[in-house]
This record gives structure tokens, sequence and C-alpha cells, in this order.
């Protein structure tokens, strides 16, 4: 596995790559990687065959309240994972190194991003949108990974491609999650024990949601307003959001439809956690 922190470097790793006839696979990754990271190296391992994967903790989509300074850098750890996960080049650099000295241009993301995670980080998008966009006119991707974790993220991404005529291949990858059904997050490392219990209530409420679902009985609003209480009776739990979702607009449902997406934001303590399952 190569390693680099140059744009240059990378390129010319890719278009040697690319000369011989591979498919190029990316997956961009904040680092501190876990199983979740994992699982979409593996997946691009698969489906092409030279996977880039880059590890940056991007200023811009952080606030200036969020945890951006103490965002966990294990980056020896993460290079060995990399390696065994199947990576063929980790692309780590500085933030000089991507954004320059005084950028001009950044992306601008529409409707997507101003519901849900929007609401609470109102920059968070453009600057996940602004990265992504680097990222791929850097790595010149066939294929890249995200996960459903993120599920508008996911959503974003995709429209990213469409909108802005990228031709690189979206794959969404299933969330990877702890026995518990805890999902993986790097953030969970910030939960203390006591917390890391009271944290599974954000899967239980979703499961509860899928269960209320297929039972049939309730209206929406009902189903909101059960998994709201559910979490709120987690001590310690502040939820943010608890909603369904249209899986393509994000929009809030009123009524049932075949495909529907719940989506969960909430506090538990100072750590923000989110958490999503398709209902179909
Ligand atoms: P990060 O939070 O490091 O996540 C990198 C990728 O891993 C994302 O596509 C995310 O959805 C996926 N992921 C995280 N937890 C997962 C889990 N439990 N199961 C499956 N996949 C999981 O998301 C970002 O970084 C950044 O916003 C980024 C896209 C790299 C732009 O800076």
């Amino acid at each position: 596995m190569q390693t680099g922190t140059t744009i240059s470097k990378v390129r010319m790793a890719v278009e040697l790559a690319r000369s011989a006839g591979d498919k190029i696979g990316c997956v961009p990754t904040m680092g501190a990687l876990h199983a979740g990271h994992l699982s979409l190296i593996e997946k691009a391992a698969q489906e092409t065959d030279f996977v880039v994967v880059t590890i940056f903790v991007n200023p811009t989509q952080f606030a200036p309240d969020e945890d951006f300074i103490s965002y966990p850098r294990p980056i020896e750890k993460d290079l060995e994972l990399c390696k065994q996960a199947g990576a063929n080049f980790v692309f780590h650099p500085q933030s000089e190194t991507i954004y320059g000295e005084n950028p001009q241009i950044q992306l601008c993301v529409g409707e997507l991003a101003s519901r849900w995670e929007g609401n609470s980080r109102p920059k968070h998008f453009d600057g996940v949108a602004t990265i992504v966009a680097k990222l791929f006119n850097i790595v010149q991707p066939d294929v890249a990974m995200f996960g459903q974790k993120d599920y508008q993220q996911l959503a974003i991404i995709k429209s990213l491609c469409r909108d802005l005529n990228f031709p690189v291949e979206i794959v969404g990858c299933p969330t990877v999650r702890e026995e518990d059904g805890l999902a993986l997050s790097s953030r969970n490392a910030y939960l203390s024990p006591s917390q890391r219990k009271q944290a599974t209530v954000l899967y239980r409420a979703l499961c509860l949601a899928e269960k209320l679902v297929q039972d049939d009985q309730c209206s929406l609003k009902q189903i909101r307003e059960k998994m709201l209480e559910m979490l709120v009776s987690e001590a310690g739990v502040v939820p943010e959001y608890a909603t369904i979702v249209d899986p393509n607009t994000l929009e809030m449902l009123e009524r049932l439809q075949q495909k529907m997406v719940a989506l969960i934001a909430a506090k538990v303590g100072e750590t923000r956690l989110i958490d999503n399952r398709e209902l179909f």
C-alpha cells in the first residue's frame, strides 16, 4: 500500500493504475477508522482494482463550536487498518495542500441541505460538498463508496454528481452496528460507559418505527411521537429530531408510502449522534 500527502503523488499513482486498465475506487473519510469505514474500503476493494482512501479532517464542514480540534487523528493506526482492508493508496493531505491560501470558490447546497442535519449545522453540507468535489477532482475515481449511516450526506453526494456532472458512480453501503445496535461512529469514543448504554435508544427507536409501520395501526404523526417518547425516556438523551421522510427528497412525510426512511438525531450528554433506518 502506498501513501502520500501531495496531490501530485496521488494523481501519479492513479494515472499509472488507470493506464494499466484499473478501475479506480475512492473512499473519502476523516480517519479514526472503525469497522464501518473498513466495510466501505472492503467493498471498494471488491468492486474496483485500485482503491484510494482519503483521510482528511475537513475544517470547512465543522462549525466553530464543533469538535474540529479534538477530532481524533490516529494516523499510524489508520494506515495499518487501510492496508488490512485492501486499500492501494491512502491520501492524507494537510489542510494547506487542500485549501491553499485564501480560496475563493466553494459549493453551496440547496434545499436538500436545509433540513435535518442542515438545521443544526447550517454550513456543514456546503463544506462536505466542496471537499468531496475537490477529492473527486484530485482522485478522479470511477466509483466512490459512502455510508448510509449519513443518509442526508449520501443523498447530497448523489445530487452533487448529478448536478455537477461528475462521472463517478456513488455506492451507498449499509450501516455497520455494534451487537446492541449502536451505529459505529468515530464520535462514540466520546461516550462514557453509562452514556454508551443510553445511546442504544436511537437504534431501539428506529426499530420501534419499523415495527409500527409494519403493524399499520398508527399514523406517521403517532409514530414520530412514539419515537420521541422512547428517546426522552432515557435519562441524558435529548432528541433533536425523530422523523420519517421520503428517501430521495428527505421531506417529512404525513402519509405512509412504500419507501420511507426514519431519521434520528439526539444528544447523549454532550455528544451528538445520528442514525436512520430504511422502512422498506
Ligand atoms: P467520516 O465520518 O469519517 O465517514 C466516512 C464514511 O464512512 C462516510 O461515507 C460515512 O457515511 C461512513 N460511515 C461512518 N460510519 C459508518 C457505519 N457505522 N457504517 C457504514 N459506514 C459508515 O462522512 C465523512 O467522514 C465526511 O463528511 C466526508 C464524506 C469524508 C467528507 O469530509
